[in-house]
């Protein structure tokens, strides 16, 4: 998959693309990223790329021009198709889906806004999506991208080490990830559950999911409103007094 980002701070979200899972998903070929800088396509001495809100206020906007002539370049330099995702508080919220559907694509091109935002009539003209990382507000798209990034990145096949465990990962199935153990055993700290040690594949599975369902239930209740259970998971939820809709 390919990545054009374009941003006042490119070699931001490049640097956070040299590490772990992404920096690995580079060099195996899976992923590349390409930053772009709309000030490189800003005119005059200045090279401006921001202005006054229009109507007055605090806060400074980018500009159409720059950010038109930045992203035909981004165009030109590969013929490949490809949405303009915005990153920004105003988007839809991120999800794992949205991350499936996303990491299946060969190319995206991630816009990173700075200041107050940008220009309403480029969003209107050139963006094919807006996207959230949560309900709070960063100072610059920049992060947010890096988070897109790094959850596209491990879903590329042949990414991460262990061809489980994006499979297994929270939010794949919709719920959240049960508790992991490692070695001791026995600690200060207390016992791993019996369960886990007893070799017993079937019920380690039960126990796994019973636990991701009690999780979702006590942090993310909402998660679980409207759902349709299977059989097993219905017995598993009665066990845990949890009561079906
Ligand atoms: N830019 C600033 N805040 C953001 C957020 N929460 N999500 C995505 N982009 C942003």
């Amino acid at each position: 998959m390919r990545v054009d980002i374009v941003s006042l701070f490119p070699e931001f979200v490049a640097q956070v693309a040299g590490h772990g899972v992404v920096g690995r998903a580079g060099e195996r070929g899976l992923l590349s990223i390409h930053g772009w800088n709309p000030r490189d396509y800003a005119q005059g001495n200045y090279r401006r790329v921001d202005d006054k809100t229009f109507g007055g206020g605090p806060g400074m906007v980018m500009m159409i021009e720059p950010l038109q002539a930045c992203l035909s370049a981004v165009r030109a330099a590969e013929p490949t198709p490809a949405p303009v995702v915005y990153l920004t508080p105003q988007g839809k919220p991120l999800t794992q889906p949205k991350v499936r559907e996303l990491a299946a694509l060969p190319r995206m091109i991630l816009l990173c806004g700075r200041y107050e935002g940008i220009d309403e009539r480029f969003v209107e003209a050139e963006i094919d999506e807006e996207i959230s990382i949560g309900d709070y507000v960063l100072s610059g798209g920049e992060l947010a991208a890096a988070v897109l990034i790094d959850a596209v990145a491990r879903l590329q096949e042949g990414a991460l080490n262990d061809a489980e465990s994006a499979a297994q990962d929270s939010f794949e199935d919709g719920l959240l990830d049960c508790p992991h153990y490692t070695h001791p055993a026995s600690h200060a700290l207390g016992e791993v559950p019996a369960v886990l040690r007893s070799g017993d594949h079937g019920a380690i599975a039960r126990w796994r999911r019973q636990q991701a369902l009690l999780r979702t239930w006590q942090r993310r209740p909402e998660l679980m409103a409207g759902r349709e259970w299977s059989k097993e998971d219905r017995k598993l939820l009665k066990e845990l007094g949890i009561p079906l809709e």
